[in-house]
């Protein structure tokens, strides 16, 4: 099978290398563009193309992918909120993802978030490289005995659950359905409860129709005084504009960011000062209490390993010409 790797990073190219050795009917070309309706044409003549969060899989890239004989999809991410899945399906394409590669690298990165925010490290790493090294606005609250609100329990939400636990919070959770793993650790209640009550509110559901912009100025005016943000799933999560409100009105000790929605637009790629006027993701940054990574949840080793290694053995299931809908990986 032939490969089209979009938007290929170095350590993309060696994590994926490195797990070739193990797949030796697969052939992997790396390319920079990423993939969407202009470049999907480079294709031509692969049978594959392995593609990211950031790409692009609307109906008019898969209508040329298929015209250039592409028959497979391979995410090596776990969200497939890009693709168009209807079209996808009418195509007869096999969309295959990688879900929960490292659980626990998401989690983490969202715990990390927090702790940053609550207790101001971006800001006292800043001071004290600065010859600063008063505590004036470093004071953060212990998470011990507070509470935690969960929203989403499948891998990462349940990974973020234990380690809350583990630093001693009570844990509350929201989910359409409940991870029996956790019925020791979490009390499952409505969405409103999480909201009233959490001290640190972490989204781990996926983005669809019912996910979209969740948080928005009505469920942030139901939020606790002073509580912290998290969102390591998707920006379109989030409505920006009612954040910033929220921001204004004084409502989060902190906001911990992975995720945007202008990820797709890379605004920071193109610097033009009209973007970034324009930009939201722009105007979060300019407030003290907001941390935002770039989308590096997943951006541990052994994730890297496993993206690779599980994307190669999706490739080969499809080629076994087993039925798509008995993939464990499939997402249509
Ligand atoms: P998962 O599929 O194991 O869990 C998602 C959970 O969300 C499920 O339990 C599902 O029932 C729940 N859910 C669905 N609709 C809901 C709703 N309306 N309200 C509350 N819960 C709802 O997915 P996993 O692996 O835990 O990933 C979660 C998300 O994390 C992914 O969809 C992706 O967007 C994001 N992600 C972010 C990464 C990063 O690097 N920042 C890396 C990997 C995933």
């Amino acid at each position: 099978m032939k490969i089209l790797f979009y938007d290929a990073k170095t350590y993309d190219e060696e994590s994926f290398e490195a797990a070739k050795k193990d797949f030796k009917d697969i052939s992997i070309d790396f390319i920079k563009p990423d993939l969407d309706p202009r470049t999907a044409s480079l294709a031509k003549g692969y049978d594959a193309v392995c593609a990211f969060v950031s790409s692009d899989i609307c109906a008019d890239t898969l209508d040329v992918l298929h015209s250039k004989g592409v028959s497979l999809i391979l995410l090596r991410c776990a969200g497939f909120n890009n693709v168009d899945l209807k079209k996808a399906k009418e195509l007869g394409f096999g969309v295959l993802r990688v879900p929960g590669y490292s659980p626990e690298a998401v989690a983490e990165h969202a715990m990390a978030l927090a702790l940053a925010c609550n207790r101001r490290l971006y800001k006292a790493y800043n001071k004290v490289r600065e010859n600063d090294f008063s505590l004036s606005g470093l004071m953060g609250f212990n998470f011990h005995q507070k509470t935690a609100g969960i929203i989403g329990t499948g891998k990462i939400g349940a990974a973020m659950c234990r380690i809350c636990k583990g630093f001693g919070m009570r844990v509350l959770a929201y989910d359409v359905y409940e991870n029996p793993s956790l019925k020791d650790i979490v009390e499952y209640v409505s969405l409103d409860e999480v909201l009233a009550n959490a001290d640190l509110i972490s989204l781990h559901c996926p983005l669809m129709d019912s996910t979209y912009h969740m948080v928005n100025i009505e469920s942030i005016r139901k939020m606790k005084d002073g509580v912290i943000l998290v969102n390591t799933s998707r920006g379109a999560l989030v409505k920006t504009e009612d954040l910033i409100e929220g921001i204004r009105m004084h409502k989060f000790a902190g906001v911990g960011l992975d995720v945007y929605e202008e990820e797709s637009k890379n605004v920071f790629e193109d610097r033009s000062e009209e973007i970034l006027e324009n930009s939201t993701t722009a105007r979060l940054l300019s407030f003290p209490n907001v941390m935002i990574t770039s989308h590096q949840g997943f951006f541990t080793k052994e994730a890297l390993k496993n993206i690779a290694d599980t994307t190669l053995q999706n490739a080969t299931d499809f080629m076994a010409g087993k039925e798509l809908s008995t993939l464990p990986n499939n997402v249509l």
